[in-house]
């Protein structure tokens, strides 16, 4: 099933991803894992650092082999800590050895995004000192960007600042930095291939892209989708500058192991501002990468900026609290992309999606997904929409009202020559999805309306306007 993806900087988009935790199997049974160590001392002496984090799995693994093989990467520019591949005994005998500040696993966690300046009053005059807003420099740890985006041209930008110490190598469709994007890097220390994705700073999600175009991206006039919501796109500060550190993956999400390694550069690097949105470390501020992280910036007069998450309004949903972080809350907008559900007996419903197609005829007959089950499956599952549940000759031809169950629906009924769908549902209804075919969201009190309507006449009729 497709997936209905929000787009980047136009709306509020919620981006779902699914938490895993990676064990490795080595020797066996032996379920092995990552762990981040952190050590007490922090020397200038990167080969020291790295000598002793070698000593240290030694005397654990009394052998350097072992010790060499179980050392995935040494953080040594900022603070001093390292990654290794250890059992959970190993790690608990680790703790408790002399220099070893701390020992956490490795967990891997989910996007988050943000939010409109001109809604929150920030004016595009809104500005106070041209000069040093250019030598500003924001570090994103995200999923990549996308060079190529209008919002990263430099046109008018000074050269870059000369305590940049960060770096943008070649890499894999990525074409490259300006005076705009001056860094990008990523980490991938897990090592594990992710076929959705490519080793390399270039952002396949778009959600890198689109929190750095809303923090830094310079100003492009007429940005829309398909014509809808057309105005001015632009970044908070449009003459920042953007360095990426990519640290989340299209298959597994964002490693907390990569998120200290995007960290220790950065920090290096020289960036006056990082911003995370990322979420879902659970476990206490020890525990926590970016918490950590953010510490350490801290320490250097580097401001953490993140995201408290899409999550709420239930008690404790907000995420990335530490004290010293800058935490930011999403919140809704004054601005909706609605489509209008017109019945045959012209009652007319407000529903929400982004729309940009164009109706052949003005109405179409309508139906619900129960109604056109497959003869093999149950009336249930047909209600949702869902795949092989629905009879292809039933649906042609018409619009189906179908109950939320998981993203798709749209793409299957497009799929069976249906022309398009109302989707009820209770939840994500301030977010306007973008559909395959024509689509609407509606709430379940409208949608029961709906089913009523469409059981209570012998032919029904339904158009979409928007
Ligand atoms: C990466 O580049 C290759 C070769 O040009 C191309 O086939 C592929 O579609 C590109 N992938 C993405 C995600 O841009
Ligand atoms: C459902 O949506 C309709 C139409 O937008 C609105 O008038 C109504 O208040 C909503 N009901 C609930 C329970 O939110």
């Amino acid at each position: 099933m497709l997936r209905a993806l929000s787009v980047p900087s136009i709306q509020l988009s919620l981006l779902f991803f699914l938490i895993s935790t990676v064990h490795v199997v080595v020797n066996g049974d032996i379920q092995k894992g990552f762990y981040v160590v952190f050590l007490r001392d922090f020397s200038i002496d990167e080969v020291s650092m790295l000598q002793s984090h070698i000593n240290v799995l030694s005397t654990l693994k009394e052998s350097e082999v072992d010790a060499k093989e179980s050392h995935v990467y040494s953080y040594t520019k900022s603070f001093n800590a390292f990654a290794a591949k250890l059992s959970e005994d190993e790690a608990k005998k680790l703790s408790s050895m002399d220099g070893v500040l701390s020992v956490f696993p490795n967990q891997y966690h989910k996007l988050h995004t943000t939010k409109s300046w001109k809604f929150i009053g920030l004016t595009q005059t809104a500005r106070r000192n041209l000069k040093v807003e250019s030598n500003i420099i924001v570090g994103l740890f995200d999923t990549g960007i996308t060079p190529q985006s209008d919002s990263f041209k430099d046109d008018g930008l000074d050269p870059i600042p000369s305590r940049w110490k960060g770096s943008c190598a070649h890499f894999a469709n990525f074409s490259g930095c300006n005076r705009k994007l001056i860094g990008a890097k990523y980490f991938k220390l897990d090592q594990i291939p992710d076929p959705n994705d490519i080793l390399s700073p270039v952002d396949v999600d778009g959600h890198g892209t689109h929190t750095s175009s809303t923090l830094a991206g310079t100003i492009v006039p007429n940005a829309n989708l398909f014509g809808l919501a057309r105005g001015k796109a632009r970044g908070a500060v449009p003459s920042a500058r953007v360095a990426m550190y990519k640290v989340c993956w299209a298959s597994s999400g964002c490693s907390g192991m990569d998120v200290l390694a995007a960290f220790d550069e950065a920090i290096h690097d020289g960036v006056d501002v990082i911003s995370i949105s990322i979420g879902g470390f659970l476990g206490s501020y020890a525990d926590d990468p970016i918490a950590i992280g953010a510490f350490h910036a801290m320490k250097k007069g580097i401001i953490t900026v993140a995201s408290a998450g899409n999550d709420g309004p239930t008690l404790r949903s907000v995420e990335n609290h530490a004290p010293w972080i800058l935490t930011v809350g999403a919140s809704g907008i004054d601005r909706g992309f609605r489509g209008k559900v017109v019945l045959g007996n012209r009652q007319i419903f407000s529903g929400i999606g982004m729309n940009a197609f164009d109706p052949k005829q003005i109405s179409y007959p309508l139906v619900t997904g129960a109604d056109v089950a497959q003869a093999s499956a149950s009336k249930d599952s047909a209600s949702y929409c869902l795949e092989n549940t629905m009879d292809p000759k039933k649906v042609k031809g018409k619009l189906v009202h179908c109950k939320l169950a998981s993203w798709g629906a749209d793409s299957v009924i497009k799929g069976l020559g249906g022309i398009g769908t109302i989707i009820e549902s209770e939840v994500f209804l301030d977010v306007a999805q973008i559909y395959m075919a024509p689509a609407t969201m509606v709430n379940t009190s409208t949608g029961k309306i709906i089913d009523s309507y469409i059981h209570s006449v012998r032919y029904c009729q339904f158009r979409l306007l928007y």
